[in-house]
């Protein structure tokens, strides 16, 4: 037993170790939504984090970072092959995407997500205090609240999945999906985005396990699902996760930010429209979707190449999944295409950056945007809209945002978008982009009133109070 009291659990420690070419190591912040949303609320509890440091093969103690302690779990080269880039990230990730790419299914691999699902477990039991919440969080640690339960019956564990939970059809697939529902109902309390995803668990449960649902389930927040699971009782509810919107507002209003912003456009050659899109590179995210309705729009002179700029910051991701590296070389190409046919010597109608960007310089590529762009093919929840939203306070810029993300929604006065309908994603991308100022206005506000009432510290609240371990406040 250790002496935390609040734990999370995750795949990634909120930090990356990077090792420069030269040998010297720092830390850089972490990828992904994930990391984004929880290490606020995490400082601000000055919580404990289990996670891996984003390397194989090296060991780090554990170490404080402004209020939260860190504790490194050590993944192998063979471990970050088989659990996180196979298991995790092409069985897993394409399966609860709508098998958007075709998942692959490995018996080795599995043995692998047990195995390293266990160190992560008994990594968490060493350092919780007695009673203490275990928080465990996504789609690779789907064993962890079993294991842990077995290990420290005390604790109370929650588990709550950053991705979609997919249609049962889907998830039946899986060789291992009874092993997965078992994973997860050793935690009190499991939470997804949407009540659809609570549904479906709840249906699986009963279905693979044989739990009946107790009361009128239906797996939202009001009314959370619940299930009897020997003498304990297991809820399941839906608990849309946002940003530290307030944190963004500032942000954006300060001087730094909004001279950066100016710079940018300038950069730019000062054109009249200025669209980006922000994400991970992933398959999942509907790039290639955006490019072809640029390209199509170009082509057919509805945009003309002198009015606008696409800005693509692409952060690499997951760049050894054979998957992630046909998807960058298609990317890639479509860039190179449209910049070929329709750029001018020292305007290049695309940019495209495959880099990570720190948190300011992106507050400032959102305030300098009038159009954002974010047509994921399917996305649990998508944190870059909700981004782009707080750091609007001049009420200026358009959002178009497609249909199958979670926060699609909440973001009810964006430009919504089914991403697999070009000529859906070309008119809303054209109507955006001819926006009357006092409807943009209008939009705008109704989106900063949703983004900016319900922001992480309401979701984590929520979660909390749900899993018993925090009182209504
Ligand atoms: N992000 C970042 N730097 C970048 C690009 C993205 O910090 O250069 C952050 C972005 O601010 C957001 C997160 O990465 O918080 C992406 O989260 P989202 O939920 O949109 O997608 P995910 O990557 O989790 O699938
Ligand atoms: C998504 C997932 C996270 C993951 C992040 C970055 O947000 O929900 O669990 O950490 O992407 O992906 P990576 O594979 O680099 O951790």
């Amino acid at each position: 037993t250790g002496s935390a009291d609040f734990v999370v659990v995750a795949n990634r420690l909120p930090v990356d170790l990077d090792r420069g070419t030269d040998g010297t190591q720092r830390w850089t912040a972490s990828p992904g939504g994930l990391v984004s949303a929880l290490e606020p609320f995490l400082r601000s509890r000055k919580g404990a984090w289990v996670g891996w440091p984003g390397v194989p093969g090296v060991e780090v103690d554990p170490f404080s970072d402004e209020g939260m302690v860190l504790y490194p779990v050590t993944l192998t080269a063979d471990d970050v092959r088989d659990y996180y880039e196979g298991f995790s990230n092409a069985t897993l990730w394409p399966l609860y995407h709508d098998v958007v790419e075709r998942p692959v299914f490995d018996r080795s691999w599995w043995e692998s997500y047990v195995r390293v699902n266990r160190r992560f477990a008994e990594a968490s039991a060493d350092i919780a205090a007695g009673g203490a919440t275990v928080w465990v969080q996504d789609y690779q640690l789907q064993l962890v609240p079993s294991m842990l339960r077995e290990l420290r019956p005390d604790l109370r564990i929650g588990f709550f999945l950053h991705i979609p939970f997919p249609p049962v059809e889907l998830f039946m697939q899986l060789p291992w999906r009874a092993e997965i529902v078992r994973g997860l109902i050793g935690a009190d309390l499991v939470g997804f985005h949407r009540p659809g995803g609570a549904q479906n668990f709840l249906w699986l449960a009963r279905t693979l396990v044989g739990l009946e649902p107790s009361r009128g389930a239906v797996g939202v927040r009001s009314r959370p699902g619940m299930m009897q699971v020997g003498n304990r009782t297991v809820r399941v509810g839906a608990f849309p996760i946002s940003i530290d919107a307030a944190g963004l507002d500032n942000l954006a209003r300060s001087r730094q930010v909004s001279e950066r912003a100016t710079e940018i456009r300038k950069d730019l050659g000062n054109p009249r429209t200025v669209l980006l899109g922000v994400d991970r590179l992933d398959y999942t995210k509907g790039i290639d979707l955006r490019l072809q309705a640029l390209h199509e729009l170009l082509h057919e002179g509805r945009v003309k190449p002198e009015d606008v700029t696409f800005v693509q910051l692409a952060t690499p991701s997951r760049e050894r999944v054979e998957h992630y590296q046909r998807m960058r070389s298609d990317i890639e190409q479509m860039v190179g295409r449209i910049n070929g046919e329709f750029s001018r010597v020292g305007h290049p109608v695309v940019h495209y950056l495959h880099q990570s960007v720190s948190r300011t310089e992106l507050a400032a590529f959102y305030s300098a945007a009038d159009v954002m762009v974010v047509t994921p093919l399917r996305d649990g929840m998508n944190l870059v809209c909700k981004e782009y939203v707080a750091c609007r306070h001049d009420l200026g810029g358009a959002l178009v945002l497609s249909e199958f993300a979670g926060a699609a929604s909440e973001l009810t006065s964006a430009f919504l978008v089914n991403p697999h309908d070009l000529d859906g994603v070309k008119n809303a991308l054209e109507a955006a982009i001819t926006l009357d100022p006092a409807e943009g206005r209008r939009r705008m506000r109704a989106l900063r009133r949703q983004v900016l009432t319900h922001d992480v510290d309401r979701w984590a609240r929520s979660f909390l109070e749900a899993l018993g371990s925090e009182s209504a406040s």
